[in-house]
């Protein structure tokens, strides 16, 4: 058996304790490698794998993605993505590198997957497999060769997404999933699935990889690697839009109005190609244990709610008081950091993942659209308060009144249906939502708890605007 010095087990744990995507921050992975994956480098010149490792050392296991690149030379420009430097019995020295960030490594997952390619594990009972997606690929893109110039996004990101940009293709990005559930990825799913309603609010998915790994119980577990779509180029992502117009004190009328009608849009299809749920006692009784432990927690973590508590329960016994609408599927996680507006396409959804490492069903689990209406809505609220705590500036209350106003008028328009209709329900998941804010920001930023407390006060005085 040919072998590594320094060995995988001394110099992983401590380097993907270090990656931002490692979700234990601040304690040692306990890793145990189940499953793999071996591709080919057309050229015959770097080692090119997956690994997938599970942590054990946490309350509940987690299972990473970890591509790595073999190579007998450093490359330069590439110091930052490596993660060890080793001696192989067989190869003599090696240089081992982050694979999303080698071109080479980069280049060969595109090509699998707009290739539909299969790779295989060195055991051979596992897989990945590629499928193209018939809206964006691969027909045309079977060809693309990742183009010349190829980087990975920058930024506070959970997964790795690799960005491909030249002349033999239109610009591509590939998310590689650096937490990978059992079962299919909701956001591959989700944006599959909303393409192939024809919705023109989500970039066009080009395909994905599939792969098979063993479980703890030595069954096959089986998801989601990697997903490549159409790339925006050239656009920024729309919150720091919006922090900007709030420290200009630019007028966001437009494009939240814009805006809430794309999200209406996604929601129409989004009832159209999932199941529908009828809120149902059991249903209702479900989310309303949801507020109260989370407006508990809140309670607890932040005294300065504590006086609230009256009026919180309040807030959440009108919402139980009237009628609701059917659950549908969502996105789940949507405000301004999720969406982006491209200049000829208007606004386009992202990132359908939900929180990665909450469980599956609970992610894919019918839910009320007004979640998502409310999640947008005090994401608004929040560019306002961001644009004071980063920038000094001193942005009038209006100001987020009027986006607010602005996007539920967009998305009354578009669906029919006005969330003000819904006042009670809405009022409730925006204040659900400003508690978990508050509870986050008391741990992680002490000084923006003005933000969501604000927030909370103001559902707490009266109606939603
Ligand atoms: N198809 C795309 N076109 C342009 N930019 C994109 C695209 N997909 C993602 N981005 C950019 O990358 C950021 C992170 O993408 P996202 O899918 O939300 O990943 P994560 O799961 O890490 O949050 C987005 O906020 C956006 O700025
Ligand atoms: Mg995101």
């Amino acid at each position: 058996m040919p072998t590594m010095t320094p060995s995988f087990a001394e110099f992983l744990p401590e380097w993907i304790a270090r990656q931002r995507w490692y979700t234990a921050k601040g304690s040692t992975p306990l890793l145990r490698r189940v499953g793999g994956l071996r591709y080919q480098d057309p050229d015959g010149e770097v080692g090119i794998e997956t690994w997938l490792l599970r942590d054990d050392s946490g309350p509940a296991p987690v299972l990473y993605q970890v591509p790595l690149t073999y190579r007998a030379e450093p490359v330069d420009g590439l110091e930052h993505a490596l993660v060890a430097r080793g001696e192989h019995s067989e190869l003599g020295p090696r240089w081992v590198y982050d694979g999303c960030h080698d071109p080479v490594g980069a280049r060969v997952l595109l090509g699998t997957i707009v290739g539909e390619g299969t790779v295989v594990s060195d055991g051979g009972a596992q897989y990945g497999r590629a499928t193209g997606h018939r809206a964006g690929g691969p027909g045309a893109m079977r060809s693309h060769t990742g183009g010349e110039r190829v980087r990975v996004l920058s930024g506070e990101q959970s997964n790795t997404s690799i960005i491909f940009e030249g002349d033999d293709g239109p610009p591509v990005i590939c998310k590689v999933f650096r937490v990978v559930p059992d079962g299919r990825n909701p956001d591959v799913v989700v944006q599959e699935a909303l393409a192939d309603a024809g919705s023109t609010r989500v970039p066009a998915p080009l395909g994905d990889l599939y792969g098979e790994w063993t479980g703890a119980e030595g069954e096959r577990q089986h998801g989601h690697l990697a997903f490549a779509q159409e790339f925006l180029a050239g656009v920024e992502d729309a919150w720091r839009v919006a922090v900007r117009a709030a420290v200009d004190g630019e007028d966001l009328a437009t494009r939240a109005t814009a805006l809430g009608a794309a999200v209406a849009s996604v929601h129409r299809d989004l009832a159209a190609a999932f199941p529908l749920h009828e809120a149902t006692p059991p249903v209702r009784a479900g989310l309303r244990a949801t507020w109260r432990d989370r407006a508990a927690a809140a309670l607890l973590a932040v005294p300065e709610l504590q006086e609230l508590r009256d009026a919180i329960t309040e807030v959440y016994a009108r919402a139980e008081s009237v009628p609701w609408p059917a659950l549908q599927r969502i996105h789940g996680d949507l405000h301004l950091g999720q969406v982006i507006e491209a200049p000829d396409r208007g606004w386009l959804l992202l990132d359908f993942e939900g929180e990665p490492l909450r469980p599956l069903p609970e992610r894919t689990a019918p839910d009320l659209a007004l979640r998502d209406v409310a999640g947008m809505l005090r994401s608004l609220e929040y560019a306002a308060g961001a644009a004071h705590r980063e920038h000094g500036a001193e942005v009038p209350e209006e100001w987020a009144a009027q986006a607010r106003t602005s996007f539920l008028d967009g998305y009354a328009r578009e669906s029919g249906r006005d969330p003000r209709e819904d006042a009670e329900l809405l009022a409730a998941l925006e204040l659900d939502k400003a508690l978990y804010e508050a509870v986050y920001e008391v741990r992680n930023r002490p000084a923006w708890l003005t933000i969501p407390v604000a927030g909370i006060r103001r559902l707490l005085d009266g109606p939603v605007t």
